[in-house]
């Protein structure tokens, strides 16, 4: 993510007209030589090997968190607590919890924050957003999303460590449900409101693996899979499904919202596409649809080439930051905020517990 957030700060301001300008200004990592390379390639004006040190100075204004998920929280605290405004990856805390407390310092310390949760902004997403709140899908009855990947079925993976530290329930939190399922549940209560109870199967397929800093054999405790029945508020219903085992997929995630006039699949494999289904058309003609969206008056379209020229991964970022930026001048904080962080992650919070007592289990409220 480091990479895919530089390449948006440093494209945000050629293609968005906005009163503030994103300064590359220092980078944090670990290593001394990788991260003078990184910086250098990237544009950054200087280095630091320890967070906290980054977090004190006086010429950072803002602190982007693109870390390991048992990082997100101790950052984000300190952060808050040196008044810098925080952009926060996926999912937010390690847990409720967790997530709980980083609320209340970004509230406490009043500074703006945001969640990458990135895929409200492909323009096909944001498209389908504004379709919905037309109205033109009428009542919702069914939300149906998975996210299928296939990298984790060699049980000689290790887990623990650079790259592998998803497979680590310390560094992770948990597996698929908070990796995966977080952005499926991002999106979801973003087009269709929020989700009251869940009911979930979750598996763990390799029992043991063998830890990449130990190098002794230890108990995965992630979830390898997971399947959850969702209820939303709005009396629509839902299935979720996310795996790791699902060989020939490498990032399958995909969307299908069913309504009294109107259905939506979205597939990031073919993210500039919406495909679109309205009964009301004329009925010999009448069928999907499928919206090359890259016109100019598609979302954040107009910003960037001629339309028929399509927009990938990388844009949902860039529009990302653009948003946090023009929320910053209009007074209107863009969203996700860290509230909307901690909304998902009581999601997933129900979602594991189910897995653990097989019930359906409700889900806590932010009050927002
Ligand atoms: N929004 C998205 O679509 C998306 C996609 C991938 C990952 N993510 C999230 O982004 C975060 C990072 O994931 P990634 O895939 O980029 O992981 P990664 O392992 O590729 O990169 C993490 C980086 O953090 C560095 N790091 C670890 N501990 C550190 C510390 N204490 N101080 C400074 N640097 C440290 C590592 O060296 C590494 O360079 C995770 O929270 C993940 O869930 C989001």
């Amino acid at each position: 993510m480091g990479r895919a957030h530089s390449n948006a700060f440093a494209k945000v301001n050629h293609f968005f007209d906005l009163q503030y300008q994103v300064v590359r200004q220092a980078i944090c990592a670990r290593d001394q030589d990788k991260v003078k390379a990184f910086a250098q390639k990237w544009g950054y004006k200087s280095v630091e090997t320890d967070w906290r040190k980054l977090v004190q100075r006086d010429d950072i204004d803002c602190i982007d968190i693109a870390t390991p998920n048992n990082t997100h929280a101790e950052i984000a605290l300190a952060a808050a607590k040196a008044g810098k405004m925080i952009l926060c990856e996926k999912p937010l805390g390690l847990n409720g919890t967790e997530a709980e407390k980083m609320v209340a310092a970004v509230a406490k310390a009043r500074v703006p924050n945001m969640v990458w949760y990135n895929y409200r902004r492909c323009p096909a997403v944001t498209l389908a957003k504004q379709l919905i709140d037309e109205g033109k899908l009428g009542r919702i009855f069914h939300y149906r999303a998975k996210f299928l990947q296939d990298w984790t079925i060699n049980p000689e993976l290790p887990q623990g460590g650079a790259g592998l530290w998803r497979l680590d329930v310390k560094a992770a939190g948990s597996g698929v449900t908070g990796d995966l399922l977080a952005h499926c549940i991002d999106t979801a209560m973003w087009l269709n409101g929020p989700i009251d109870g869940v009911t979930a199967m979750t598996e763990t397929f390799i029992k043991e693996r063998k830890h990449t800093q130990s190098g002794k054999v230890e108990k995965v405790g992630i979830d390898d899979a997971c399947a959850f029945l969702a209820r939303f508020s709005n009396g629509s219903l839902a299935t979720f499904e996310s795996t790791r085992y699902a060989r020939g997929h490498k990032a399958l995630y995909t969307f299908e919202i069913n309504g009294e006039h109107a259905s939506i699949f979205w597939d990031l494999h073919d993210l500039h596409r919406l495909q679109y289904f309205d009964h009301r058309d004329q009925g010999q003609t009448r069928g999907w649809r499928s919206i090359h969206v890259s016109d100019g008056d598609h979302p954040y379209c107009g910003n960037w080439w001629v339309p028929g020229l399509q927009l990938g991964y990388e844009h949902s970022f860039v529009h990302q930051v653009a948003d946090f930026l023009k929320g910053l001048e209009t007074g209107k904080p863009a969203r996700p905020d860290f509230k909307d962080g901690l909304a998902t992650d009581y999601v997933t919070d129900a979602v594991l517990k189910s897995g653990e007592t097989g019930r359906w289990e409700k889900v806590k409220k932010t009050g927002k």
